[in-house]
């Protein structure tokens, strides 16, 4: 556990860039440091491993104060990724992966080969080893980072913005990476991110910063989400927090349709009224889009079907949450959301109304719990009256 007491963090020319904050980081959960830009984040997080010293307050990990630690120890057990990788560029990525290992005594030759095991667990490619930084793109290189900082198997690791500098796709695939490495692993993980989406996908915990260092809310993300603590937060969270906060709901309830589909070979004879849709699919049942009636005209006048389809909305995939049933129904063409099953086939289809109804639902069961949470109390009184 990572506890923060009262610390303030000024800095010479009297910028206050942490004021005063009193926050317990939990053993194997993943914290997340979110806010604007220039709100004490990364100070926060630089006082952990002593990159930076509190001008008042105490820090602790594992119930010692790191005043009292050698810095030096305790930064073997602290990994730190940063936004640009930090790799040396003159070194191949299997010796950058093995550098604090050998610092720490370890043999060239076993941290090289437990450099190798390590870079395979972040999912690169053995192949690239033995490349320098400049040869690799910065999705890469941002695994490497996070390779480095794994190989001394540190129970804590620091994440500075790790994923910023890199293009969205990239990005979803080094936060799904992490995700799964953190669902192995349990380390204690403190991120850093000014982007709110991030936050809450990746968080277990989120630390919410406003202007002048101060922490305005340290909550579960779907609470940050529907219970803004101030209105800093509020506007920070912004606009589609609504949206965004279905991403904690379930749509196990929401109701799957028959949905009207072709294929190929089957178009040409496919009578559509106008305003109807049908969902083109392969012969194993995999979605390739809407067609109307337009669309099988130009079909039977032997145009291909990509030239003759609408593309596809977004589709729900088996156990996703209620923004991506919500999402699938309004990105269709049809307004008929897609739902496919592990193999990618057609599974049915979902209906905004009916996404719409489920929260309604679940909101009223929510209210009905917390009500008899209210009367509780009463009921169950020590003279068991
Ligand atoms: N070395 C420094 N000297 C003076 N001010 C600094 C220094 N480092 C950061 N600051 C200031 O402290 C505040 C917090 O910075 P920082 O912790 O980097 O924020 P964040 O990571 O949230 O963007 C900012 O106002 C920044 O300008
Ligand atoms: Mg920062």
């Amino acid at each position: 556990m990572i506890t923060f007491s009262g610390v303030t963090k000024q800095y010479p020319d009297g910028t206050t860039a942490v004021d005063n904050l009193d926050l317990q980081i939990e053993a194997g959960s993943f914290m997340v440091f979110v806010g604007p830009s220039g709100c004490g984040k990364t100070t926060s997080m630089r006082m952990i491993n002593r990159m930076i010293t509190p001008t008042e307050g105490r820090i602790t990990v594992g119930g010692r104060d790191i005043a009292d630690t050698d810095p030096v120890k305790l930064r073997l057990g602290i990994g730190y990724v940063i936004q640009s990788a930090g790799l040396l560029p003159h070194r191949t990525v299997v010796d950058n992966v093995a550098t604090v290992p050998v610092l720490r005594g370890d043999s060239r030759r076993s941290a090289r080969k437990a450099a190798l095991a390590v870079l395979e667990r972040v999912g690169l490619d053995p192949a690239l080893a033995s490349r320098y930084p400049g040869q690799l793109s910065g999705g890469q290189q941002q695994r490497v980072g996070v390779a480095r900082a794994l190989a001394a198997n540190p129970p804590i690791l620091l994440m500075d913005e790790p994923f910023s500098a890199v293009d969205p796709v990239v990005r979803e695939d080094l936060q799904a990476e992490m995700q799964r490495l953190q669902a192995e692993m349990r380390k204690t993980i403190v991120f850093v991110t000014h982007d709110i989406d991030e936050a809450v996908k990746l968080g277990d915990r989120l630390a919410v910063f406003g202007p002048g260092g101060r922490l305005q809310q340290y909550d579960a993300p779907d609470t940050v989400l529907s219970a803004p603590a101030t209105d800093f937060v509020a506007s920070f969270v912004g606009r589609d927090r609504g949206y965004r906060g279905l991403s904690f709901r379930t749509a196990d309830q929401v109701p799957l349709h028959m949905i009207r589909t072709a294929t190929e070979k089957e178009l040409p004879g496919l009578t559509l009224r106008q305003g109807e849709w049908a969902l083109v699919v392969t012969d194993a049942g995999v979605p390739r889009g809407w067609i109307d009636v337009t669309g099988v005209e130009r079909a039977r006048a032997g145009h291909p079907v990509s030239e003759c389809t609408a593309a596809g909305g977004s589709l729900f995939t088996p156990g996703a949450d209620l923004r991506q049933a919500l999402d699938a129904t309004i990105s269709s063409p049809s307004g008929i959301g897609v739902a496919v099953d592990g193999d990618g086939a057609v599974s049915g289809g979902m209906l905004g109304a009916e996404v719409i109804a489920k929260l309604a639902e679940q909101r009223a069961t929510e209210d009905r719990m917390r009500g008899e949470l209210y009367l509780a109390p009463e009921a169950t009184s020590p003279d068991g009256s």
